[in-house]
């Protein structure tokens, strides 16, 4: 599928099949998160894989998310900013550090569906509590949890009609400049 397609089929699923997926996709997903831009090329996330039953059930209760602990694996995103303090101010790197780990993500969301996986990310989250759950270290933040699988219903992957009038929100040369 090419990235076209996979930005158009592209929608969040939250119950998914119990069909497995390979570690080599798995390995894939993550390839292709870190294949982001990043700010002062600086890619301060890591990854924990997860496919552990109970600790599913438990990161889908601390992301207040029912269901999603239907999916295979979940990818929890988390970051070290004390990596890009180091280059930007203090302000910079807070806003870098989010939009770093949203590319990431977005490009895990895409291969996903690429190969015919739904997923689903997650951000409301208890920090404290996901990260006494997976022994991350204080200094992370984790940004999200993301749930991949095949999706329960096949017609949950498909093309969505675009949410938003383009007319209203693209503008030519300056703001408003098209406004009648
Ligand atoms: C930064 C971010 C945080 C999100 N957090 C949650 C969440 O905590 N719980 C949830 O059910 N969905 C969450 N979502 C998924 C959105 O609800 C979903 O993308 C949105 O409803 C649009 O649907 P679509 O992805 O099918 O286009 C999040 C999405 C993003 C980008």
């Amino acid at each position: 599928m090419d990235v076209q397609s996979a930005i158009e089929n592209r929608k969040t699923v939250f119950r998914f099949s119990e069909k497995d997926v390979s570690e080599e996709t798995v390995v894939n997903l993550i390839g292709s998160a870190v294949k982001a831009p990043a700010a002062g090329g600086i890619r301060e996330y890591e990854f924990i894989a997860v496919t552990d039953k109970d600790t599913k059930a438990q990161l889908s209760k601390l992301s207040s998310t029912p269901n999603i602990d239907s999916a295979p694996f979940m990818i929890v995103l988390v970051c070290d900013k004390s990596k890009i303090d180091a280059v930007f101010d203090e302000e910079e790197s807070g806003v870098f550090c989010v939009e770093n780990a949203a590319l990431a993500i977005e490009n895990i969301l895409l291969t996903a569906t690429s190969y015919g996986l739904g997923s689903a990310w997650v951000a409301t989250l208890q920090q404290e509590s996901i990260k006494k759950l997976l022994n991350i270290p204080g200094k992370y933040a984790v940004r999200g949890v993301i749930a991949i699988g095949y999706p329960e219903k096949e017609e949950a992957i498909g093309k969505i009609s675009s949410p938003l009038d383009m007319s209203k929100i693209v503008h030519i040369e300056k703001f408003n400049n098209n406004a009648e």
